[in-house]
C-alpha cells in the first residue's frame, strides 16, 4: 500500500525534522514555511514546496501537521477563510508548544469547519525525531487518533494520552518540561560550583554529576507513588535534616561567587513544610505543599 500524503506547515528546527522523517519514510510530503529558503534541503530530497498554507493543506488526503513557534503564529497561519476551507474534512495535528487552554481554543476554533483536531507535545529535540528515543504525547478522540496513528509513528514513539480533554497532552508536556528544567537548573548550578574549584566541567559532569543524578532519578517513581497515597516517609532523609543543610549550599555558592538563586525556591518550600509539621517527612511531601 502506498504511504499516505502528508502536509507539514513550519520548517523551523523542529518542523524540518518532522518533515524529514515523513520524507525518509516515503510519505509524499508537501511543505510550507514563511521563510521559503528553509525548504531547500527538503525539496532536494523530494518534498514539494507549496506557496501558501492553503495550497500545502490541499495537497494532503488527510494528515496536516503544524509546528510553529507559538500559538499566535498558528492562529495567524491557519485561521484565514481559505486555509480553514482547505482544512475541512482533514485531521490537523498541532505540535506547537502551548498551554492546555490554547489547545482547547484551537480545537474549538477548527471544529466548526469539520476539522478533526489532535494536539501533541513533542518530547524530543530535533535530532531525535524519527528515532525510538523520541516520544510524542497526543490528545484527541480515540477514533480521530486511530486513523493517523501509524503515519505519526514515523516521528517517534506514540504516546496517546486518553481522556476527553484535548489539552491533556499539553499539560503533561508542560509537566515533563518542568521536570527537565528542574534538572537543568540544578546541573548548571552544580557545574558552576565545581568549575569555581578549578575542576573542568566535563570531568565533573562525567565522573560525578551524571552518576549522582542517575542514582537520584531512581527515587522519582517513589515520589509519584507517595503523592498518590498522601504518605511521605523520610527514607532516612527527613526534611528537617535537609532544611538544616540547605543554608550551607547557599553559603558555599556565595563564597564561590556563584549565584545561589536556583536553590531558594525549593529551600523556601522545604522550610514552609517543616514549619507546618513536616520535619520527619520526605521530599514527596513537597508535592502536596505546592498545591496548598
Ligand atoms: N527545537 C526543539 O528542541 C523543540 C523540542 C520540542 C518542541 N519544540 C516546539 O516545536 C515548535 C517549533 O520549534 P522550532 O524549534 O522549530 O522553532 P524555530 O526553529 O524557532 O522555528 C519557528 C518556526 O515558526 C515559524 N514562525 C514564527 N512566527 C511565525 C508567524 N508569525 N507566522 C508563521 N510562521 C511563523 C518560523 O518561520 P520562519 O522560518 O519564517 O521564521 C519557523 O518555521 C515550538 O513550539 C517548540 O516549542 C521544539
Amino acid at each position: 500500500m502506498a504511504a499516505s500524503t502528508v502536509s507539514v506547515l513550519g520548517l523551523g528546527e523542529m518542523g524540518a525534522a518532522l518533515a524529514s522523517a515523513f520524507v525518509s519514510n516515503s510519505h509524499p510530503t508537501t511543505v510550507w514555511n514563511r521563510t521559503v529558503s528553509k525548504a531547500t534541503d527538503l525539496v532536494q530530497r523530494g518534498a514539494i514546496l507549496a506557496s501558501s498554507p492553503a495550497e500545502c493543506i490541499r495537497a494532503s488526503s488527510e494528515l496536516v501537521v503544524v509546528c510553529l513557534v507559538n500559538h499566535d503564529a498558528v492562529k495567524e497561519t491557519l485561521l484565514s477563510e481559505a486555509t480553514l476551507a482547505a482544512l475541512e474534512g482533514k485531521t490537523l495535528v498541532n505540535l506547537t508548544n502551548g498551554t492546555p487552554a490554547q489547545a482547547r481554543e484551537m480545537a474549538s476554533l477548527v471544529a466548526a469547519h469539520r476539522v478533526e483536531y489532535i494536539h501533541g507535545g513533542i518530547m524530543a529535540v530535533p535530532s531525535m525525531i524519527g528515532t525510538p528515543a523520541a516520544f510524542i504525547l497526543y490528545s484527541s478522540s480515540s477514533s480521530t487518533f486511530e486513523s493517523v496513528e501509524s503515519t505519526l509513528g514515523v516521528l517517534g514513539r506514540v504516546n496517546f494520552v486518553s481522556g476527553e480533554d484535548v489539552g491533556r497532552a499539553s499539560l503533561l508536556d508542560m509537566a515533563l518540561l518542568s521536570g527537565m528544567y528542574g534538572m537543568f537548573s540544578g546541573a548548571v548550578h552544580a557545574i558552576a560550583l565545581a568549575k569555581s574549584s578549578g575542576m573542568p566541567g566535563s570531568e565533573f559532569a562525567r565522573d560525578l554529576l551524571v552518576p549522582w543524578l542517575s542514582a537520584m532519578a531512581q527515587s522519582v517513581g517513589r515520589l509519584g507513588q507517595e503523592a498518590d497515597e498522601g504518605r511521605y516517609p523520610s527514607g532516612g532523609s527527613g526534611l528537617g535534616m535537609q532544611v538544616a543543610a540547605m543554608p550551607n549550599l547557599v553559603a558555599a555558592s556565595r563564597e564561590a561567587g556563584v549565584w545561589e538563586g536556583m536553590l531558594l525556591p525549593i529551600m523556601g518550600l522545604m522550610e514552609r513544610r517543616v514549619a507546618a509539621g513536616g520535619v520527619h517527612e520526605g521530599l514527596g511531601a513537597l508535592v502536596e505543599e505546592m498545591c496548598r
